[in-house]
């Protein structure tokens, strides 16, 4: 258990954690927070480089679910490290959640997906040949990733955002490292294996969940189309100007999901 944690909020314990992603902070405001604790106070946790993650845990309540959110996470680019997000991971499974809720933004590789669109993650390609547990010794480095993204919590986030009127797809997420942005040749080869989203982020996160006994679900926002698909020109500014702007309705279907956790 860590005690920083501990002392901040004594018999506290998250049901759901939640990841949240580029431009996707505002979130945090919607948690009846208990305690607020800076990732540079907690031993594990990432330091972020990216401007638009606040590096900070929040402890509060979705309505009556407890939960632990992340603002802000470690990329594989930062540092050329893919298991960044390991310690926060493993402490958030020490400390209770169930659940980890994975969100980013991410580029869409589908004309019926428009930036602005929101998807639930069904499973992902890991096109980086890297994995967060390289190094790993043990029978348990051996995670099996079927049904990854929990099957049953991809169907209630369906339900719920279908029930609040807010469209939401479901797709395979692919993951490619980063920083620099795909090529169009490499988007044309995402499509044909079967993605629908691209992005640096989550996958990760999902197979160090995994190991560590966590159900996973995802939500991608799309921020633009991906390489060659649009006319946009693609940018860490455009990725935040379209999280921003979207940032309510995937607020409302994340607050709404989360009340709703049983
Ligand atoms: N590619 C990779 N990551 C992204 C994109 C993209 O097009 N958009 C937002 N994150």
């Amino acid at each position: 258990m860590n005690d920083v944690i501990a002392r901040a909020a004594p018999e506290f314990q998250p049901k759901v954690a939640v990841v949240l992603g580029s431009g996707l902070g505002g979130f945090a405001d919607d948690v009846r927070a208990v305690a607020t604790i800076p990732y540079g106070d907690l031993p594990g946790f990432p330091q972020t480089t990216v401007g638009s993650h606040a590096g900070k845990l929040v402890l509060g309540h979705v309505g009556p679910t407890p939960v632990a959110v992340l603002q802000g996470r470690a990329h594989y680019y930062e540092r050329g490290r893919a298991d960044e997000m390991k310690g926060a991971i493993d402490t958030l499974a020490t400390l209770g959640c169930e659940t980890l809720l994975l969100t980013n933004a991410a580029g869409s590789l589908r004309l019926d997906m428009p930036p602005g669109a929101l998807m639930a993650i069904t499973d992902h390609i890991n096109f980086t040949g890297v994995n967060p547990l390289f190094g790993e010794t043990g029978d348990s480095r051996f995670v099996d990733m079927v049904d990854a993204y929990d099957p049953r919590l991809v169907e209630q986030m369906l339900l719920v955002a279908r029930q609040a009127g807010i469209a939401c797809h479901s797709g395979v997420y692919i993951w490619f490292s980063g920083p620099s942005f795909e090529t169009p040749a490499e988007i044309r080869a995402a499509r044909t294996l079967g993605a629908d989203a691209v992005g640096m982020s989550t996958v990760p996160e999902t197979v160090l969940a995994r190991r560590a006994g966590l159900r996973v679900a995802g939500l991608s926002l799309m921020t633009n189309y991906a390489a060659g698909l649009g006319n946009d020109k693609l940018g860490h500014e455009q990725t935040l100007a379209v999280a921003r702007e979207s940032d309510n309705r995937m607020r409302r279907l994340l607050r709404l999901f989360i009340e709703q956790y049983v």
